[in-house]
């Protein structure tokens, strides 16, 4: 398997490749244009040679005069060791070989023409040389031309290339290892907010979701990263917070009608009672049973809607339909109360109808709790823009400005006195409407004065 390579390892590596490559080519520019030097340079040395051989051999006119042409290059080349010069006689006799030094066949028997001199180059055993031969006409009529080789040994330039090479690799070597290191460094102190970050995110634990990133110490290229995990952090600790008030909601609630239960079965328990007491007990029991029943249902349907729950089925609803048949539904409720029903308005739109239904129900549940006997109790629906707004209106009691703000959360009852009646309500019905108006994408309203409560819902026509 092959090991993941850390991102310090990876830019290390690359910042040491990269600094070798440049380095390499660089030194292969340097090299090849030295290496271009030298030939021009014994190229223009070995010309003027040639130029001075040629002014000799072009003015022989006899066999004599060849004869001493041995002499005069011998004259003319002493002091120039490093110079081997070669000279054929035009029937090919070798009229004059200095240094000992032996030319390649192939280039003697194709001399090159004056106009055009190219220098060649040869190993004579462990030497190094470069050369030119040219074929230069003497005055002696019908004869062909003398051959004249010149040479030049090049084995200093090819010790100083040899160095040069040597030099510039343990140079490549030694930067590329240099730079490895500063590249090392470089990264370790450009990941430092990396680190800085992960400190931070181990922080993080369910007591203390609290904890954000650093984004504004942190390079940009990393703040939105920083900044999104806060977003996720924050919606995680919003989550959490709603988790853990929901639980101890639930507790605290079922304490109370939990210990009344238990302290009046251990009373009645306590000595032998007659059957009708008995009786009494178990129903008042049930009764308490019921709405506990009633409130465990309704707390995990608040839990389903209020996390994210999407909605079971969407189909197309006329609200004032789903008005009429809950005022059916509650038809014999309100004639108890004396309580009368209005509709006005109609509205349609796209939603779940059971949870709507739902909504609407709680609404008219609590009119009808709370509507002053032969007042009458009015659902308005009306559209407008794309958005339908329902308003559900009784005659009762004015809502202290105080609760208002608090009547849509869970277990909240305005009416505290009241609330250990065992008829009363658990206060979820308006977190129930809250969380359905919200998950069809609407929002919620109450207003309360001059013993007129009324309660504004608005949600979207279309999804
Ligand atoms: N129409 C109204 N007039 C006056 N007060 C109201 C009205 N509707 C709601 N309230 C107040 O708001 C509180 C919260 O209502 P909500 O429907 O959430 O709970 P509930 O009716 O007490 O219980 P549940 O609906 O769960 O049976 C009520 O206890 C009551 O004090
Ligand atoms: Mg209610």
């Amino acid at each position: 398997m092959i090991r993941r390579l850390s991102l310090t390892a990876r830019l290390t590596i690359m910042f040491g490749l990269v600094s070798s490559t440049v380095l390499l080519g660089l030194g292969s520019v340097i090299a090849s244009s030295l290496q271009r030097h030298f030939a021009d340079q014994d190229r223009d040395l070995l010309g003027g040679k040639v130029m001075l051989v040629h002014h000799m051999v072009e003015r022989i006119s006899t066999e004599e005069s060849l004869a001493e042409l041995a002499n005069d290059l011998r004259d003319a080349f002493i002091g120039h060791p490093d110079l081997a010069v070669l000279a054929l006689a035009p029937d090919g006799r070798v009229l004059y070989g200095s240094n000992g030094v032996r030319f390649p066949a192939e280039r003697l028997s194709r001399p090159q023409s004056l106009s055009r001199l190219d220098a060649f180059e040869w190993a004579d055993g462990p030497r190094k040389f470069r050369g030119l031969a040219v074929a230069i006409k003497t005055r002696i009529a019908d004869a062909p031309p003398a051959v004249v080789a010149v040479a030049v040994d090049i084995a200093h330039h090819t010790q100083f290339m040899k160095a040069f090479r040597r030099t510039l690799s343990a140079f490549v070597v030694g930067a590329a290892l240099i730079s490895a290191l500063l590249g090392w460094l470089a990264v370790c102190r450009g990941l430092a907010p990396v680190r800085a970050m992960k400190a931070r995110a181990s922080a993080v634990t369910a007591s203390r979701l609290d904890q954000r990133l650093p984004v504004e110490s942190v390079p940009i290229e990393f703040a939105d990263l920083a900044y999104t995990l806060n977003e996720m952090l924050a919606r995680l600790e919003d989550a959490f917070q709603r988790l853990s008030d929901f639980s101890s909601d639930i507790a605290h609630e079922l304490r109370t009608p939990i210990s009344n239960l238990m302290t009046q079965t251990q009373v009645e328990l306590s000595r032998a009672r007659d059957p009708a007491s008995y009786r009494e007990l178990l129903a008042s029991n049930g009764e308490e049973f019921e709405r506990l029943a009633r409130m465990i249902s309704d707390m995990l349907f608040l839990a389903k809607a209020e996390h994210g729950l999407t909605l079971p089925s969407i189909e197309r609803i006329a609200i004032e339909r789903e008005v009429e048949a809950l005022f059916d539904f509650y038809d014999a409720l309100a004639e108890e109360r004396g309580v009368e029903f209005q509709l006005s308005g109609t509205g349609e739109l796209q939603g779940d109808r059971p949870m709507l239904r739902r909504a609407l129900s709680n609404l008219l549940s609590n009119a009808l709790r709370y509507a002053t006997a032969g007042s009458c109790v009015r659902v308005s629906i009306s559209t407008e823009s794309s958005v339908v707004r329902v308003v559900v209106e009784n005659q009762g009691p004015t809502i202290d400005p105080a609760h208002i703000p608090h009547l849509f959360d869970r277990f909240y009852r305005a009416d505290k006195a009241r609330s250990h009646e065992k008829t009363d309500g658990t206060g979820l019905g308006l977190a129930i409407t809250k969380a359905i108006v919200i998950a069809h994408g609407g929002s919620v309203a109450v207003s309360s004065m001059g013993r007129m409560t009324s309660f504004y819902l608005v949600l979207p026509a279309n999804r």
